[in-house]
């Protein structure tokens, strides 16, 4: 029985997905790596680090840097990334998404952040929805970023539950892996091919409600 549900933010819950690819991208042209929509795409759910180092492997430049000039431009990127989310506010929030976490509040399902962004309690707090979040990971205590389970298991495990009692929604390919690896049950929302793994895909989150979740499960046990 389903208990709780396990939120990724961005391009989940907030549209800030587009400004952290954004961001990137602009980095990316500054160190003189081609931007592709695939890398684009691999870049999601990864954290700041991780990020930066796929985007000089992307470019084979992964041992032109010291330790101290990469963490200059990551430092670089979130100053561009924090200037992008500067003016914004609760209508950055994804058609459909206060609407379904209210809902899942009325309900009395339990409710986390399975974030890898350090900017996520700044986000959510702009956002209008940082009441809803009381239980959240601090991704710096993690030891691995997505798509290790790691933070999709402490995400059931801060709200009391197990794995195969929350749901786990995301717009990651790396995201999803995560989920699936932690034994919840993985909602992807957005391209089904990228996110072939879910076991429930929704192309938009205008899609996601609690009533469209249960229908998606009752054809999942047939
Ligand atoms: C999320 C986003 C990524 C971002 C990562 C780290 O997973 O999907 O695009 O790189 O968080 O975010 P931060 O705000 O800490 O740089
Ligand atoms: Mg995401």
């Amino acid at each position: 029985q389903i208990k709780g549900f396990v939120f990724d933010l961005d391009g989940v819950i907030a549209d800030t997905s587009i400004y952290h690819g954004k961001a990137w991208h602009q980095l990316a042209d500054e160190l003189g790596v081609t931007w592709t929509e695939q890398l684009g795409n691999d870049l999601k759910g990864v954290s700041r680090m991780d990020s930066l180092e796929l985007i000089l492997k992307t470019g084979g430049k992964e041992n032109d840097y010291t330790l101290e000039e990469k963490e200059k431009y990551a430092a670089e990127k979130n100053t561009n990334y924090l200037n992008l989310l500067k003016d914004m506010d609760q209508s950055a929030i994804l058609p459909g998404m206060a609407d379904f976490i209210r809902s899942l509040e009325e309900h009395d399902y339990k409710l986390s952040l399975a974030s890898a962004s350090k900017n996520s309690p700044l986000v959510l707090e702009q956002l209008g929805l940082a009441q809803y979040f009381k239980n959240r990971i601090d991704p710096s205590t993690l030891k691995h970023g997505k798509p290790d389970p790691e933070i999709f298991a402490r995400g059931a495990e801060v709200l009391g539950l197990k794995p195969e009692e929350c749901i786990g929604l995301e717009d990651a390919s790396a995201g999803v892996k995560s989920i699936n690896g932690a034994g919840e049950l993985s909602v992807g929302i957005g391209d089904p091919e990228i996110l072939h793994e879910a076991d429930i895909n929704f192309t938009d989150t205008s899609q996601v409600t609690l009533d469209n979740i249960k229908k998606a499960m009752d054809v999942m046990e047939m």
